[in-house]
């Protein structure tokens, strides 16, 4: 188990450059199954989901070569049809490489996904939206079989706009006869990002980023450079950190659009934002002002923007509410805020956090993620000495993170576990 140290109180102030997307990278890496040559990829984060992921890819029979944020695989030469239980279990995006290799051989066998512990999760969305496009399922001993002769198009229409749900019909029915389109389609930038990969590889997608998705079926896909988007979550997880103690900072390499909801939010709190090409310039007040959240599917206001904005709010003056409408258990990082003087009531899926002058250093707990980056976010403001426990969490999604903040001026070592 690896810890973050970090000694609170230092005014964080410099540029920062954000790196490429978590969680465009993880379809976008599924989808390289659907071709039958070599995809290189650039940008992609060196985190361990990217990593799990591309072990899978090896797993199945991919030849994969990495370089720098440089990714290329060959899936010429797939040998398997199965998701290792284990990797499986490691984390929840895994589910997406179901739709990729069932797009390419109209078979697949995987068990439940794991991931962080944020709520129930379950995949109903995923298998009904599989079962429309006239695939097959079975379950037995823990495992999900999927199975048809060939997929067919179809219209499916959504109950919730699920973002790993609309991922896993798009890479479904890439070569499906006919045509597929979505309704109530998630319309996160990450969906555009897959998208765009794919139709670089010849495929037929249109409307993604929209609510209606139309997928034309194609018979076959090229080998393509695609460059990963940036990670709009670490570029808003940074803003917050720099806020948060009262900072200055210049991220580059994040279109501001993508974002637009954090921003609008952290100008509510006093900060003043400015926006360039392709860069964000902050610079926040001595101390924050309130303010009010509700997580929404895109564009509202991104559920994994909340814990770390949350935190930032401990220490802004008067009372913020935090509405999380998303998943139902994205608060347990809370009860390790309040071991540093964070005050907070939940009741239900509303927290309500009382602005108080200064956090107190404590010895916390990783719950998940970005409960995780809450805690350095608390840490980074708190008087004296946290340790954060179990960051192999945070590891998951941000890169180099304390390499970042360091250069912010931080004080916030790695001590790496056994
Ligand atoms: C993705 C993101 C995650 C983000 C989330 C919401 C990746 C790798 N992960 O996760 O960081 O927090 O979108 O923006 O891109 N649901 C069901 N049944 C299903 C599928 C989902 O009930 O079959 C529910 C979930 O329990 C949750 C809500 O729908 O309450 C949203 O989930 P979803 O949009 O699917 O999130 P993920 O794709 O898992």
């Amino acid at each position: 188990m690896s810890s973050y140290i970090i000694e609170g109180g230092k005014r964080l102030e410099g540029e920062a450059v954000v790196s490429g997307s978590k969680n465009a990278s993880l379809p976008i890496l599924a989808s390289t199954i659907l071709n039958k040559g070599t995809t290189k990829l650039y940008n992609v984060p060196e985190i361990s989901d990217t990593k799990i992921t591309e072990d899978i890819l090896k797993i199945l029979g991919c030849k994969v070569k990495k370089n720098n944020g440089k990714v290329e695989i060959n899936s010429k030469n797939i040998v398997k049809k199965e998701i290792p239980e284990e990797l499986m279990h490691q984390m929840r995006s895994t589910v997406v490489m179901a739709g990729a290799i069932l797009g390419r051989f109209n078979e697949v066998r995987f068990s439940y996904p794991g991931g962080c512990d944020i709520g129930a999760r379950p995949i109903d969305l995923h298998l009904k939206s599989f079962e429309k496009l006239g695939i097959n399922i079975t379950e037995n001993a823990g495992f999900i079989i999927c199975k048809c002769d060939k997929i067919i198009g179809a219209n499916i229409d959504l109950d919730f706009p699920s973002v790993g749900a609309t991922e896993n019909i798009i890479l479904a029915s890439v070569y499906a006869e006919g045509i597929t389109s979505i309704t109530n389609a998630a319309m996160e930038p990450e969906i555009v990002d897959l998208a765009n990969c794919l139709n670089k590889m010849g495929a037929k997608i249109e409307g993604a980023g929209t609510s209606n998705i139309k997928i034309t079926g194609v018979k076959k896909l090229k080998d393509i450079s695609y460059n990963i988007m940036p990670d709009r979550i670490e570029a808003g997880t940074l803003l917050c950190m720099v806020a948060a103690t009262g900072g200055k900072v210049s991220l580059k390499n994040i279109n501001s659009d993508i974002i637009s909801p954090v921003l609008t939010k952290l100008e509510e709190t006093g900060c003043k934002i400015d926006i360039r090409r392709n860069e964000i310039n902050l610079e926040a007040p001595k101390r924050l002002k309130s303010t009010d959240i509700k997580t929404m599917p895109y564009p509202g206001f991104p559920t994994d923007m909340q814990s770390v904005f949350s935190s930032m709010l401990t220490t802004s003056k008067g009372t913020s509410v935090i509405i999380e409408n998303i998943f139902e258990n994205r608060y347990k990082y809370m009860s390790e805020l309040k071991k540093m003087g964070a005050k907070i009531t939940i009741e239900g899926k509303t927290a309500v956090i009382k602005g108080t002058k200064r956090l107190i250093a404590a010895k916390v707990n990783s719950t998940d993620l970005r409960g995780g980056a809450a805690l350095v976010t608390a840490a980074l403001v708190a008087k004296g000495k946290t340790e954060i426990t179990n960051v192999e969490y945070i590891l998951r999604g941000y890169e180099d993170l304390d390499k970042k903040l360091r250069y912010l001026g931080a004080n916030i070592t790695l001590k790496e576990g056994e």
